[in-house]
């Protein structure tokens, strides 16, 4: 199969388009004939990329782990799903990627695509989607009527975050870049505040909830626009414990991890027009390395697609 690997640790300059074997899918996986996959500009820089959760090398690489394709075969051990199957799903980090004509995954790790979407739009959803998913519902428990400050709404996770806490009945306030206002009102948002010119925790109090996919300084001051009680989820760092017992507030951190049950949520959501996937750029596999080149500079929001077969 065509495949974009890298052969060594690096940026999108180590990726070029070759051939490979085409996966077997062990017991419990399934093999995937790829139709489109998402890439996180970040990801050439995270360890599990390049090795296992070991640490050993596991070069040449696929990158990419977000997918959208059709079920081609089955392994041992696999009940629920069949060939055929038109799927979507978040591949383990540690693993090969979905860059390439097929991937193998656990069964486990895919749900049947949104009817609505179409494979490009699917494979925008997984990992931003699922994180948003796990924030707001698993980790904060959020629930109608609740106050829930977005970081960066226009951002991957941010674009699901203020579309499910709006769907979950919460009041959204996000902030972005001016230019994005308009865009994540659209999403759901009943308040924006642009971060480059006002400070969000002069102007907020006493919120229910924050979902900080930024970090550092928004992060540091975020604990303080909670009420007492109140929930903090980041992502992009774990929490300062003291400072959240000083606030009298719950701080959590999680890394996202694939999950059958949601995706199937996830899916429902988007064919019953409460989610709708963001794409910001399609490249074709051939150009994959141009499309990793093109996350490192500023962007439309949304994930930048791979289509791998028209
Ligand atoms: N723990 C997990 O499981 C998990 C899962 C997914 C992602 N993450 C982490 O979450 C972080 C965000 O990921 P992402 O894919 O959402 O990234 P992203 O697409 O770059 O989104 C970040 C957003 O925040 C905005 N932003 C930057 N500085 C800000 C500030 N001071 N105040 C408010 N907004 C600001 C950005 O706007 P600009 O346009 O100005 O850049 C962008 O819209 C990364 O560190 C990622 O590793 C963690």
């Amino acid at each position: 199969m065509k495949a974009l690997r890298a052969h060594r640790r690096g940026g999108p300059d180590q990726l070029v388009l070759e051939d490979a074997p085409i996966p077997v899918p062990a017991a419990g996986e399934v093999l995937v004939e790829v139709h489109a996959a998402a890439i996180t500009p970040a990801e050439l820089g995270w360890d599990l990329s390049w090795q296992t959760r070991d640490g050993a090398d596991r070069t040449p690489v696929i990158p990419s782990h977000e997918v959208s394709g059709v079920i081609t075969e089955v392994g041992t051990g696999v009940a629920g799903v069949a060939a055929g199957d038109e799927v979507y799903g978040l591949v383990d980090f540690d693993r090969n990627g979905a860059a390439a004509e097929f991937v193998a995954m656990p069964a486990s790790a895919l749900a049947v695509k949104p009817v609505k979407a179409t494979h490009v739009e699917a494979a925008a959803l997984p990992l931003a989607a699922l994180t948003a998913w796990q924030a707001l519902v698993d980790q904060a428990g959020l629930h109608g009527g609740e106050q829930v400050l977005v970081h960066g709404g226009a951002g991957g996770v941010g674009v699901y975050g203020v579309q499910l806490a709006r769907a979950l009945g919460a009041h959204v306030i996000a902030t972005d870049l001016p230019q994005n206002e308009a865009f994540v009102r659209d999403l759901g948002a009943a308040e924006f505040l642009d971060y480059t010119t006002e400070r969000f925790d002069e102007r907020l109090s006493g919120l229910d909830v924050v979902l900080d996919a930024v970090g550092g300084e928004t992060l540091a001051r975020s604990y303080g626009v909670l009420r007492p009680g109140g929930r903090l989820i980041t992502l992009a760092a774990p929490p300062d414990q003291a400072v959240a017992d000083r606030h009298r507030v719950r701080a959590l951190f999680f890394v996202v991890r694939p999950d059958h049950d949601e995706l199937g949520r996830i899916a429902a959501a988007v064919d019953e027009g409460s989610l709708r996937p963001i794409v910001s750029e399609v490249f074709p596999l051939a150009e994959g390395r141009a499309a990793f080149e093109h996350g490192r500079g500023p962007r439309r929001p949304g994930k930048i697609i791979l289509r791998v077969r028209p």
